[in-house]
């Protein structure tokens, strides 16, 4: 229960984000308001649209006869995802998908822009990087604002990187946990090259922090420890120094790029939830991946989890994957990476913290951040400040 309460993205967060963007927050369903409606009564609407839709996701399907049964995946109200299988009747290769119902905000509809994207990375990821992909998307369901995948399998990184970074593991599955890290570095290059939109931004303090201002005011209050916030305001004072020396290329945003939506199978590496958001800093997801690292969170199993090492080293071999994709200045890609990578602590911390004290008691959240999550961010966040402040001094 608890890693559920934690590590849903906070959608007053991601609200924020979009009125920053300029996307703001309205609220407006669908047609058929998805939300009013039970998580038996969507399933039972959806599995009759894929029964007649199924000759043209499987076309080998269409023959012979099928069963297809279909449950509730986790989500509440308008954001909800059900998974059917459809069991083929000479029991060959049956077939999963998935079906997911998002909300539409005035200026985004998450559903339609992770199903656009989808459909413009589906062709040419693999042609990019071979065993780089996304999930094969399969139908829009308008009137319910449902996207339709093909199911990319069941496992994913954030399971693996929970078991094989462990101060206990051997040097053997360190050297395979690094492999799928690169793996994930160049997934992620290949998509910003395929959607660069060929602008670039300058990097402008003020406008960063405007991005994550609330997150930072919100951290004394949530009971991070005082010195650590006051390095970061040091830190964040000190940014102006860095205003208009870089140009930041943009690519289309994942937004939520993180281990457990990438997927592993047979050589595969296979990321979902694209939200795809067009012509975001590419540093963007780098910060956010950096950060969803060292901060995965398996309250109370993995207490083996080596919380510094991906906070490191694992961090370096991600971005080593991703610079030896481009032709990006080093020490430039280097303190950018870092500077999101503190942003996303930032909003991350603010995140879990929330998110704990809405859905349990904000006693509850208190006691958390006393008795873990302090112990996770505050490592992470003072040694990337660290970092970014040695990397600085090249810029002075
Ligand atoms: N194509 C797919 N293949 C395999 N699993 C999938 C697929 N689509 C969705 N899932 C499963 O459903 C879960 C929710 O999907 P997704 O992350 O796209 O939705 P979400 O609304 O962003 O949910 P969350 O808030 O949990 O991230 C995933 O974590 C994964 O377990
Ligand atoms: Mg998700």
């Amino acid at each position: 229960m608890w890693r559920a309460i934690i590590e849903v993205p906070n959608e007053k967060i991601m609200v924020r984000f979009l009125t920053i963007m300029g996307m703001n927050k309205t609220f407006v369903h669908g047609n058929v308001s998805a939300s009013k409606l039970s998580n038996k009564d969507i399933t039972s609407i959806l599995c009759k649209r894929i029964e007649d839709n199924i000759g043209f996701y499987f076309p080998e399907t269409a023959e012979g006869g099928i069963k297809i049964v279909g449950k509730s995946w986790g989500g509440t109200g308008t954001g909800r995802t059900f998974k059917f299988k459809i069991l083929l009747a000479d029991n060959k290769k049956n077939h999963d998908i998935f079906v997911k119902i998002s909300p539409i905000y005035e200026k985004l509809n998450p559903g339609t822009s992770e199903y656009e994207a989808l459909k413009l990375l589906y062709p040419q990821m693999s042609l990019a990087t071979k065993c780089c992909h996304v999930p094969r998307p399969l139908d829009f369901f308008y009137d319910l604002n449902a996207l339709v995948t093909e199911s990319v399998g069941s496992k994913s990184f954030k399971g693996y990187l929970l078991k094989n970074n462990s101060k206990k593991c051997a040097h053997k599955s360190t050297s395979n946990l690094y492999s799928m890290v690169i793996g994930c570095a160049h997934w992620l290059s290949a998509f910003h090259e395929i959607t660069k939109s060929g602008m670039f931004v300058k990097f402008e303090s003020s406008q960063f922090m405007e991005t994550f201002k609330k997150e930072f005011e919100l951290l004394r209050k949530l009971g991070l420890i005082k010195s650590v916030i006051d390095r970061i305001e040091i830190l964040l004072g000190r940014l102006p120094l860095l205003d208009g020396r870089f140009l930041m290329p943009c690519a289309m945003w994942h937004y939520d790029f993180t281990p457990g939506h990438v997927f592993i199978e047979d050589n595969k590496i296979t990321v979902i939830d694209v939200l795809g958001l067009p012509n975001a800093p590419i540093y963007e997801d780098i910060g956010k991946w950096l950060s969803a690292m060292p901060t995965v969170n398996s309250f109370p199993l993995y207490p083996h989890f080596d919380y510094e090492h991906a906070n490191g080293r694992l961090g370096d071999v991600f971005l080593d994957g991703y610079l030896s994709r481009t032709t990006l200045n080093k020490n430039e890609f280097l303190i950018l990476s870092n500077i999101y990578k503190l942003k996303y602590f930032i909003s991350t911390f603010v995140a879990q913290t929330s998110r704990i004290s809405e859905r349990v008691h904000p006693i509850a959240s208190k006691i958390f951040v006393r008795l873990r999550l302090r112990k996770i961010f505050l490592s992470n966040m003072l040694r990337t400040i660290g970092c970014i402040s040695e990397r600085m001094k090249l810029f002075a």
